[in-house]
């Protein structure tokens, strides 16, 4: 009796320390080596054309993304899952780079699209399986000269470091709830999500587009908690009653808590 006590706490124990251990390298989430790349930017000094990017953020300005962004080429921006991934970016070895500047940081909020008609080494910067950065014009200002039009660049993954919380915008209609992320720290980017009601299980919700999440379940007049993993991390957050029960499509709810 008192041996297989001593058993089950040790692996009580052992679990605890092994739980521990997978928490600490979850909250560890290192920035990525130094690698090459290039970047370009769209756009001019307002940003104004970074809006509305393909990560479905909206407004950047007042979703708190601001002007420092990119729009990452398809071999970065792995059909959406890299939306709200961050890097610090710096201009390397050309006569174009400011001198001092160490680097900026930018958060992915749009794809920058292939364009097979322009040759991957002249103009078609952002087609497979170059890794290319176009970033806002205020953001590529920050690191060069904007005559450059492009310059060889370094770059790593780093933490997305928020200081506060998840936000979760609402589309679609009583039938279909279709979710937009947004703010979201460390590793930046999402695995996994899952939408309860009030009377309902966990709803596996399915990748749309962007950093945007589908449920087909109706959930209406009830307060909705999510459940979301890390796709970088592994992390899991339940965020309980995001929503009230009369939430709307068209309103953005938000949390306190977020990924670190
Ligand atoms: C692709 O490149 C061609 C040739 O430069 C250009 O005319 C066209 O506008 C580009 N397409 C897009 C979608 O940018």
């Amino acid at each position: 009796m008192a041996s297989s006590l001593r058993s089950w706490s040790l692996c009580f124990l052992m679990a605890s320390i092994l739980a521990i251990s997978s928490k600490s390298t979850i909250a560890n989430f290192q920035p990525s080596p130094w690698q090459l790349a290039h970047a370009t930017f769209y756009g001019d000094e307002t940003a104004s054309e970074t809006m509305g990017g393909a990560c479905g953020y909206g407004n950047l300005f007042a979703n708190g993304y601001g002007t420092d962004t990119a729009a990452l080429s398809s071999t970065l921006f792995n059909n959406g899952y890299a939306c709200g991934t961050c890097y610090q970016i710096k201009c390397f070895q050309s006569p174009w780079c400011y001198s001092g500047v160490t680097f900026t940081t930018v958060t992915a909020t749009n794809l920058c699209p292939p364009n097979w008609s322009q040759d991957s080494n002249a103009g078609g910067w952002c087609n497979p399986p170059r890794v290319h950065f176009d970033m806002s014009k205020p953001a590529f200002m920050k690191i060069a000269q904007w005559q450059a039009g492009i310059v060889p660049v370094m770059y790593r993954r780093v933490p997305c470091g928020r200081t506060d919380g998840l936000r979760f915008s609402f589309q679609g209609n009583g039938y279909w709830l279709l979710v937009y992320v947004m703010n979201v720290g460390g590793g930046g980017d999402i695995a996994n999500m899952w939408v309860k009601g009030s009377q309902t299980g966990w709803i596996s919700m399915t990748h749309n587009w962007g950093a945007s999440y589908q449920a087909f379940a109706t959930l209406g007049g009830q307060p909705l908690s999510f459940r979301i993993t890390s796709y970088t991390t592994q992390e899991t957050i339940i965020a309980w009653n995001v929503a009230p029960a009369n939430w709307q499509v068209g309103l953005t709810y938000g949390t306190s808590l977020n990924f670190h």
